[in-house]
């Protein structure tokens, strides 16, 4: 062999003993085959195996088939999982795979706003359109596919961000079915560890598994998870061909970070339980978006879906826009940064972030108001974070 040759080359590798605790990063782009026959076979499915990392790769599939498991957990259910390379990629592969021009998603007008960017703006122009519905209004969500049987998705979020507003996902399964709709779920705020939407008959839930999955800020990523082998098989179309997948990176440092999302959630739960508490008796607050405050309005339908109430919170100061920029301002140790559920604390103002691009009306009729702050509570000290939540709120 040439010099030349031997660079080019990689180290033939032992791989009967090397044993890794961790889960290995594969980060190749391709995988040999042993023969041609061997080649053929895995091609036409005769033989399961690698190929190319776009189509599947060992360390993204062991991820996905976690998350899949943990969607499932406890439950009859067997379902498989599809990694992406962000949220929004799990959920355009989701639009791409099941829907065509003339199609419509029928949705709810308080959904992340890139979400609703999405639908409007770019499944818009390819012919798909949006029809947006409150859906915790059964009977206004039941007219709407009695009436339009283009009606081919329904797309929930629930709870919403930010607004925390709650669905009955049992019911809205249940209405769709009847009208032959495919049902789409986005369990973000709640993780599979307080929520898991296929158990009501969702058929496909998403995940930005950049949140509370990963936990750590590391890494953007998504999965679609399903019980619907025909559903999956055109979305691993749409995944492949679109290029949609996730990176081996992405997903080995997804699987470092499920390692620990139980711990996580119950402290995230117990701060935000705290947070929440100290929130609605402040003077300054006229409002909290919260799960567990007896006040909440969609409080028994989180009781019924939610084994917790998880870490997310909203919350209106008085004062409105100036109100709200007064309190960012004022924390000290609470960063304003446009992600959530990572491990410390975070504030947002959804209206001139998250939601900057939704339509002010649909915006304001959704509930995010000007001085509406989300916040996303993390797993310090909660003595802490409701420390400099004081601090803040009593600049106002
Ligand atoms: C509820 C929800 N769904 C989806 C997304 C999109 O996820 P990503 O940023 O990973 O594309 C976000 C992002 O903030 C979100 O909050």
């Amino acid at each position: 062999m040439q010099f030349d040759s031997l660079l080019a080359k990689d180290y033939a590798q032992d791989t009967k003993t090397i044993k890794t605790h961790l889960l290995p990063l594969y980060a190749g782009s391709a995988f040999e085959f042993e023969s041609l026959e061997q080649s053929i076979d895995i091609f036409t499915g005769k033989e399961l195996g690698h190929v190319y990392s776009r189509y599947g790769n060992p360390t993204v599939d062991a991820v996905a088939a976690k998350l899949a498991q943990m969607e499932t957990f406890d439950t009859e259910l067997q379902a498989e999982a599809i990694m992406t390379s962000s949220g929004m990629s799990a959920i355009s592969t989701v639009m791409s795979g099941l829907l065509q021009t003339g199609d419509k998603v029928i949705t709810q007008g308080d959904l992340y706003g890139g979400t609703t960017e999405l639908f409007i703006k770019m499944l818009g122009r390819m012919g798909i359109e949006t029809v947006i519905v409150p859906l915790h209004d059964l009977e206004a969500t039941e007219t709407a596919l009695q009436t339009d049987p283009s009606i081919k998705m329904m797309y929930i979020e629930t709870p919403a961000n930010p607004t925390m507003r709650i669905l009955d996902i049992q019911a809205l399964a249940d209405l769709a079915k009847q009208h032959d709709v495919i049902t789409t779920a986005d369990n973000t705020f709640c993780t599979p560890y307080i929520q898991q939407p296929l158990k009501y008959g969702i058929d496909i839930v998403i995940h930005s598994t950049t949140k509370y999955l990963n936990g750590h800020s590391s890494g953007i990523g998504g999965v679609i998870i399903s019980c619907d082998p025909d559903l999956m098989q055109s979305i691993n179309t749409a995944m492949k061909l679109m290029g949609t997948n996730a990176s081996p990176f992405e997903a080995w440092l997804l699987n470092l970070g499920l390692k620990t999302l139980a711990l996580r959630m119950d402290r995230h739960c117990d701060n935000a339980e705290l947070v929440a508490a100290f929130l609605s008796g402040h003077r300054s607050v006229s409002r909290v978006n919260y799960p567990g405050l007896e006040s909440f309005e969609y409080r028994d339908l989180a009781q019924t879906y939610m084994h917790r109430n998880g870490g997310m919170l909203s919350f209106e100061v008085t004062g409105g826009l100036q109100g709200a920029i007064n309190t960012i301002e004022a924390l000290e140790m609470i960063p304003c940064v446009a992600t959530l559920g990572d491990t410390d604390t975070i504030v947002l103002h959804p209206a001139t972030s998250s939601h900057l691009r939704v339509d002010p009306e649909q915006r304001r009729a959704a509930g995010i108001t000007d001085g509406l702050i989300r916040l996303s509570v993390g797993i310090e000290s909660a003595q802490d974070i409701i420390a400099d939540l004081e601090r803040g709120l009593n600049r106002m």
